[in-house]
């Protein structure tokens, strides 16, 4: 069974029901994801939500999505936000609050959650711990990936997504089973909108502006998690559920 596939009440809204229960629900397990563009969040997030049977909920996800929709199908604020995806610039905060207030039934499923890409601003930080707080949903950590510019380059030149189930790949590191084919959907592998290079480049400067700084933000709530993000998606992942299951074993944690 694969989890990547559904997270219809996500990625369509609150209308849609998920066809896929949460399989684990005695292990919730609640995660921000931090780190830059190409860090390989969406893979971590993948393998996590394998083993963890929670879903991998990305809102560049929702904006990729709304990118493939009819523009006159979408809100004003929905089409603004594609404009400013598309150009590498950060979605305003009522847009993706909006979205995200939209949602809140999958911030608490009993399956828990992987937030990628959410929060990207305090802003945003500060009304996600106002909603989990309303609900009882705290927090188990935010998972903070961290990799030197040049490997984060070489990941983002080489990527290629999935249109439909929005897989990730790479040209060297993460080839598909059969060339340019989604090994999942078997649809043809496309560019991202926002890898081109202005694109990217303007994508790290809003990371370093706006974004880096929940590193102190959950820090300052002892929630932050930092990962070496160096080496393969295994090796990552492995080193991801060391350090997750040693803070599970820390009091007070
Ligand atoms: P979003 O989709 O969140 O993009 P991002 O944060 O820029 O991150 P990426 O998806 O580019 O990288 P990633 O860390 O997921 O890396 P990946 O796993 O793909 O947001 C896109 C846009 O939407 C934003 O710019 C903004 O406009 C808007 N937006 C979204 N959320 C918003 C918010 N909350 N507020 C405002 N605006 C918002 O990996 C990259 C590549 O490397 C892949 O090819 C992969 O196969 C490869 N790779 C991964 N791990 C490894 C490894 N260990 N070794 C070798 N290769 C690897
Ligand atoms: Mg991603």
């Amino acid at each position: 069974m694969n989890l990547q596939r559904d997270r219809s009440a996500w990625l369509h809204g609150p209308e849609k029901v998920c066809q896929v229960q949460p399989l684990h629900p005695a292990q919730c397990r609640r995660f921000v994801l931090l780190g830059a563009p190409g860090v390989g969040k969406g893979t971590q997030a993948a393998l996590l939500s394998a083993a963890f049977g929670t879903c991998h909920l990305s809102t560049g996800d929702l904006f990729r999505r709304a990118q493939a929709c009819d523009p006159a199908t979408l809100s004003p604020g929905l089409r603004q936000a594609v404009i400013d995806m598309q150009a590498g610039h950060l979605v305003s905060d009522e847009t993706v609050l909006q979205l995200i207030l939209e949602r809140t039934a999958c911030l608490t499923c009993q399956g828990g959650f992987i937030l990628d890409g959410f929060p990207r601003t305090v802003a945003q930080a500060a009304a996600l711990d106002v909603l989990l707080g309303q609900q009882n949903a705290p927090l188990e950590c935010a998972i903070s990936y961290e990799l030197d510019p040049d490997a984060l380059a070489a990941r983002i030149s080489g990527r290629r997504t999935c249109p439909v189930c929005h897989g990730v790949y790479h040209l060297l590191t993460r080839p598909p089973r059969e060339p340019d084919l989604c090994d999942i959907c078997r649809a043809p592998l496309t560019l991202r909108a926002d890898d081109w290079p202005e694109a990217v480049r303007v994508r790290q400067q809003a990371y370093l502006a706006a974004t880096h700084c929940l590193r102190d933000y959950y820090a300052d709530r002892d929630l932050l998690l930092p990962i070496d993000a160096h080496g393969t998606p295994e090796e990552v992942f492995g080193r991801t559920i060391t350090a997750l299951t040693e803070r599970a074993a820390t009091p007070d944690a």
